[in-house]
């Protein structure tokens, strides 16, 4: 059952992941301004941003909470759940200045039960920002589980979007990163 769901859900991936050929057109992809907005709580989502910034040239922007999560493990998984559960949209801090600038915007963070934190809703779900027509490209970090599900989420909060073919890293190994980034032509 848990392997029909993962294909289904890889299968919606795919589906949703426009050809970058066809949304590229003829523009280069280094003519397009790119953002790259990530959620991190413990650093891993934060190096793997920090390494499509620097390849792509993007600009970084951190998704905070004005109440940040707690330090301890334990304690996060508590908080973390409970929003989860109760569909608790946590107030962010700060702002991307000028969204409608970006072409493309990479949207990153870690999985937290089984799917992306909610601090990932609130900022995709704000009316703040149109994030329709962009290119949005998800990313993901995980310990071991839930990395497909998570990537689907990212899309199924930007409905309006086009998606490209999103990207998952265990911890901090960002092997892999290079090539994806390629097989998308965001880099040549
Ligand atoms: C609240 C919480 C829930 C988590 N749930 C999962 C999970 O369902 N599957 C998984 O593989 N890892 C899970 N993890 C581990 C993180 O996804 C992983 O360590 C990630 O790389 C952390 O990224 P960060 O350092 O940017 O916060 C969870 C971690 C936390 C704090």
């Amino acid at each position: 059952m848990k392997t029909k769901l993962m294909t289904l859900l890889a299968v919606l991936l795919c589906w949703t992941a426009a050809d970058a050929q066809t949304v590229f057109g003829t523009a280069r992809p280094a003519e397009k301004k790119i953002l790259v907005a990530y959620f991190s709580w413990g650093g891993n989502t934060q190096h793997l941003a920090e390494e499509i910034a620097d390849m792509t040239g993007g600009t970084l922007f951190r998704i905070e909470t004005v109440n940040p999560y707690p330090s301890d493990y334990n304690e996060c998984t508590v908080v973390a759940r409970n929003e989860l559960d109760n569909g608790i949209r946590p107030e962010l801090k700060g702002s991307v200045d000028n969204l409608d600038d970006y072409d493309v915007i990479f949207v990153g963070c870690p999985v937290w039960w089984h799917t992306a934190p909610m601090a990932i809703w609130s900022f995709l779900e704000t009316s703040d920002y149109d994030f329709s027509d962009k290119i949005i490209i998800p990313f993901c970090t995980y310990a071991s589980t839930y990395r497909e599900e998570t990537l689907v989420k990212i899309v199924e909060l930007t409905p309006a979007s086009l998606h490209l073919q999103g990207f998952g890293a265990t911890g901090r190994n960002t092997n892999g990163v290079e090539n994806w980034l390629r097989t998308i032509n965001i880099i040549r």
